[in-house]
């Protein structure tokens, strides 16, 4: 019998209605649309505005619009693997309500936290998880409401997030298509340079912390920038060198959508054009674990099946790291 590799064979997203724009976010802190447009390619962002929504409500629409698509009875799925920063609650796993939610049945579910790099890391778990043979259907959803988080006085991070959720479904393959490689890697010298201070075991909220605004993020976007420019090239050319591939042999680069400053300097070490990266940056912005799945949504009508499609990310801790995939479907 031959290899099974886990081939992604279903895509769906979410994005919230409400669009925050450079020029609303300009009446609210002291900045401009041609600097955020200059400084990180961004243009407008999906905020989910509704009171009693979290992370799993854009997920739940995700799945739901995954599982319409392909036609997929979720009573089939084994497994749901939620990637997220900003999970509903610090206990009870969003992914078990999501997978509740839309009617997963006979699936388990947790989540995974890695900052931006959640959803590469996820697809490398459930990749895993298929190529053991233990089970069939691996639903992957990334998603992330930012607003939670953000301190809409900060200009330095207001302006870089936004909200939304992406979520693909694994399945076994016999042709040799879906992940082939990963290069994954971490380092902790990024914890205080991309963090949210309270609210941990560290540093319980309290009034002070909240006086403070310590449930907030807080980057050193500079600091930042300058591991994930050099980072992300690094692994995306790593990746290619390992499977001896050169940037023609590629047909996408789905890149973490932080800066499109980031996203370029990547391009360019694997020698791509700007027409083979996957963009969205500027309708999106930064949604965290949301950016891998939606790049898929917005562009599955152009892949083809064979496609070689390198995903790359970096984010905080510091994670970061590139994933080879064949794509295993022609449109639908
Ligand atoms: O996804 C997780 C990983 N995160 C990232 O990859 C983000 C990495 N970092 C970045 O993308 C960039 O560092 C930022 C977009 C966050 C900032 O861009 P930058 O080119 O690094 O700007 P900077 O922090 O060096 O600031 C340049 C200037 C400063 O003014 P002075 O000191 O030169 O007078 C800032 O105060 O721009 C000022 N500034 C702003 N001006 C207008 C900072 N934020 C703003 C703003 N509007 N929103």
């Amino acid at each position: 019998m031959s290899r099974i590799t886990a081939a992604i064979t279903a895509v769906g997203g979410y994005v919230p209605e409400y669009v925050l724009s450079n020029d609303i976010l300009a009446t609210m802190v002291d900045t401009n649309d041609e600097w955020i447009t200059t400084r990180t390619g961004i243009k407008e962002r999906r905020i989910l505005k509704e009171e009693g929504k979290g992370t799993s409500f854009m997920a739940i629409e995700a799945a739901k619009n995954l599982l319409a698509k392909s036609n997929t009875d979720p009573k089939d799925i084994d497994m749901v693997i939620m990637a997220t920063a900003t999970p509903d609650m610090p206990v009870a796993a969003t992914g078990v309500y999501v997978a509740t939610q839309i009617g997963a049945v006979n699936a388990f579910s947790y989540d995974l936290t890695a900052a931006c790099s959640s959803f590469l890391f996820g697809m490398s778990t459930a990749a895993k998880y298929i190529e053991s043979g233990r089970y069939k259907k691996v639903l992957l959803i990334g998603g992330d409401k930012m607003s939670s988080i953000i301190d809409y006085t900060d200009r330095t991070t207001c302006i870089i997030f936004g909200d939304g959720a992406g979520a693909v479904l694994f399945e076994p393959n016999e042709e040799g298509l879906g992940v082939q490689d990963e290069y994954l890697r971490s380092d902790g010298i990024g914890r205080n340079s991309l963090k949210i201070d309270a609210g941990g075991s560290i540093l319980p909220t309290t009034h002070a912390t909240l006086d403070d605004k310590k449930q907030f993020v807080y980057q050193d976007g500079k600091t930042v920038f300058k591991f994930a420019v050099s980072n992300m090239a690094d692994v995306s050319e790593e990746i290619l060198k390992r499977n001896n591939l050169t940037g023609d042999d590629i047909q996408w680069l789905v890149p973490h959508q932080a800066n499109k400053r980031i996203i370029d300097a990547t391009a360019r070490r694997m020698n791509l054009p700007g027409e083979k990266v996957m963009m969205n940056i500027h309708k999106y912005g930064n949604t965290t674990s949301g950016t891998l799945p939606l790049c898929l949504m917005d562009y599955e009508s152009q892949l083809k099946k064979g496609d070689n499609l390198v995903f790359a990310s970096f984010g905080g801790g510091f994670t970061w790291g590139a994933v080879y995939v064949k794509w295993a479907y022609d449109p639908k």
